[in-house]
């Protein structure tokens, strides 16, 4: 929670907007640096959770690379004082012009996810008279035990290369000659708690391998994507995820080769809860059933409980009242534009403020112009 001093700030902003605590950000990053770097393990930051620049700039400097699934997140990450040896780029949907600023950057990793895409590649990469180092991206049909529009390893999924192609690749490869098969790639969902589909994950890997070198091919690196779940319900008491249990699980399993990377690529873990989305209250509205509180965020700002039914806490900041039920609206003229449902919460009046909490990640980066709403700033803890 916030302490008088951050409150009495957040007031002389206008709302909403979204606050970053930066402490929190490298007491995260120090975690990921004890448990994940000290051991060789290579973190790239999943740029998509969040692209702000002082975010971007802690992450820079606690050693990480990024992860990008758009040309212009490359450019950001280049932008941010990443180098292209720091960069994956992943994405089912890779336009020409994009592949192409991969190519001028001479990233670390194209992570691929067609066949059809291979070609594209080579033959750009040819143009530009360059060998574009590439991962392939597999589909290792892992049920990762998150909500289903955000689970991307079953076979039924849009993504990556499902096994029963890979004849074909090893048939294909030697014929592309402007690419260099470097890695295999894997990414099975996200908001995974769970770490059993992480230990499957790795079985899935090790069965890769073989058969990668049975083909005899030899991978540099295995990129084993991102996906670690945060706690939405106790973010105060689970500020950081549990990183070395995590890590852990890929000592344990994974049977590397000599002098082989692993790469991961976090997101949610990283950034999530060092966001909070401050807006006050509009109206009280006594209703039939419950009371809404009508705040002055919405669903444009945050829209993970609309899309995914998603829990963000909500803290009250300036009422310590006794309780009352509420359900907390946003102001969008959408039903869906709903935070909480029949919530508990200190008394609300008109002109409180309140958090809701844990919107570091897949937040201000989701934010919309629907109803021709102005973009909210953002404040940061220094
Ligand atoms: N790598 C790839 C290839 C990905 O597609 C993603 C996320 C990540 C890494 C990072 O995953 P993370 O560590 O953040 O779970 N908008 C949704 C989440 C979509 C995630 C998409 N891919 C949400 O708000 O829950």
């Amino acid at each position: 929670m916030f302490d008088a001093e951050t409150i009495e700030i957040f007031k002389s902003h206008k709302t909403p907007f979204y606050y970053y605590d930066l402490g929190l950000l490298r007491r995260t990053l120090d975690e990921i640096k004890t448990h994940g770097l000290s051991k060789g393990y290579h973190v790239h930051f999943a740029i998509k959770a969040n692209f702000n620049l002082p975010i971007l700039e802690e992450i820079r400097k606690a050693g990480l690379g990024i992860d990008c699934v758009s040309g212009n997140e490359i450019k950001r990450a280049i932008e941010s004082g990443f180098t292209g040896k720091q960069l994956a780029f992943a994405g089912v949907g890779k336009t020409d012009e994009e592949i192409q600023i991969g190519l001028d950057n001479n990233i670390f990793s194209f992570n691929c996810e067609s066949l059809q895409e291979l070609e594209v590649l080579n033959s750009l990469a040819g143009k530009s008279d360059k060998t574009a180092n590439i991962s392939i991206r597999l589909n290792p049909n892992v049920e990762a035990k998150t909500h289903k529009y955000i689970t991307t390893g079953l076979n039924e999924n849009k993504f990556g290369i499902t096994a029963d192609k890979l004849p074909k690749l090893f048939e294909m490869l030697p014929s592309l000659e402007n690419i260099s098969l470097t890695g295999i790639h894997f990414h099975i969902g996200s908001q995974i708690t769970d770490l059993q589909p992480f230990k499957d994950l790795c079985d899935r890997v090790n069965e890769m391998q073989d058969l990668f070198e049975k083909n005899a091919i030899r991978l540099h690196h295995i990129n084993v994507g991102g996906g670690y779940g945060i706690d939405y319900e106790n973010p105060d008491d689970n500020p950081i995820p549990d990183f070395k249990s995590f890590f852990e699980v890929f000592d344990r399993n994974l049977e590397l080769r000599e002098s082989q990377q692993v790469h991961f690529e976090l997101g949610r873990s990283i950034v999530g809860q060092c966001g909070s989305l401050i807006s006050k209250v509009l109206f009280i509205k006594e209703g039939v059933t419950t009371n809404f509180a009508v705040i002055d965020a919405g669903m444009t700002e945050l829209i993970r409980p609309a899309l995914y039914q998603a829990n963000h806490r909500v803290d009250v900041l300036t009422s310590d009242k006794p309780h009352k039920t509420y359900d907390v609206v946003g102001p969008i003229c959408e039903t869906s534009d709903t935070f909480q449902k029949k919530v508990q919460l200190p008394e609300l009046q008109r002109g409180d403020l309140v958090a809701i909490r844990s919107a570091g990640a897949y937040g201000e980066v989701m934010s919309s112009g629907f109803n021709l709403r102005e973009r909210v700033k953002a404040v940061y803890s220094e």
